[in-house]
């Protein structure tokens, strides 16, 4: 049974389950952040490898991308892999790069079945062959897909990105194709990987760090932050659903009254 409290439906059914889920006929943010904290926290508490906790990641994302899915979430961009991470050690970079290969190989099918598109947003140089490949043959058969947009950040890194537009947009103003003046927030925007979709609504992070850690610097500049201490392989749909109703009880001015 469902209760309606303010703007929230709190589920009655039994104590258990009581919970405060989103209004489902409210604004559904269409664009979601995600940078999925606390895998190595969660596999140390359990005396596994870290690599235990990125596997178990792994699942958390399947669960997280249907539940968005689910009730009509337009992108998700997930942060599997920053242009930092590279200073982890060998072993774990090396298992990090084969998760996508490792994911796409269960559920490509089902997101196809979805009408999923695939992207991967960051530098390939320096990414494995077998990773870039795993990317490029999800990204070709999702091309068509009109559905949820996936986008994995890998080997990713704002200042990086940002950096690649600016060399960009100064070679063209060398070349005398635009003028200094010419270029504006607009022409910034299309330089970056995220050009053709809109700015994450919602950044929901994981595991109690409060910092943006070099994702999507240009594109957060009036997204909703979301911090949780839950870890991210703990991390549920019911989570999910409860950084969605605080989004929808927040006021969104944008600078304005
Ligand atoms: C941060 O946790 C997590 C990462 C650097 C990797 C995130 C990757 C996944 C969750 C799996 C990605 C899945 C696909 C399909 C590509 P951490 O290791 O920094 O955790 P800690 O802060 O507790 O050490």
């Amino acid at each position: 049974m469902l209760e309606r409290i303010g703007h929230m439906l709190v589920r009655k059914a039994n104590q258990e389950e009581k919970r405060p889920v989103f209004d489902e006929a409210g604004e559904i943010p269409r664009h979601i952040a995600v940078i999925m904290d606390g895998n190595g926290r969660w596999a140390k508490m359990r005396n596994l490898p870290r690599i235990a906790g990125h596997r178990s990641g792994m699942k958390t994302v399947k669960e997280i991308v249907k539940a968005a899915d689910g009730i009509g979430v337009k992108t998700m961009t997930m942060y599997a892999f920053s242009t930092e991470n590279w200073k982890r050690p060998r072993e774990e970079v090396d298992y990090l790069m084969k998760l996508p290969q490792e994911f796409l190989s269960t559920e490509l099918e089902e997101l196809i079945e979805r009408n999923v598109r695939v992207r991967m947003l960051g530098n390939p140089e320096g990414l494995p062959a077998h990773t870039i490949e795993a990317m490029n043959i999800a990204e070709e058969r999702t091309r068509h897909n009109t559905g949820l947009q996936l986008n994995f950040a890998l080997n990713y890194g704002s200042r990086t990105e940002l950096v690649r537009a600016f060399r960009e947009l100064a070679r063209q103003v060398q070349a005398g194709t635009i003028q200094p003046e010419e270029v504006d927030e607009e022409m910034i925007a299309r330089h970056l990987y995220t050009s053709d979709l809109p700015d994450p609504d919602l950044l929901i992070r994981t595991s109690g760090e409060i910092r943006l850690s070099n994702f999507m610097l240009w594109q957060m500049a009036y997204t909703e932050l979301w911090f949780t201490d839950v870890l991210w392989p703990d991390f549920t749909k019911e989570h999910f659903y409860q950084a969605i109703a605080e989004y929808q009880g927040r006021a969104r001015r944008y600078g304005a009254v």
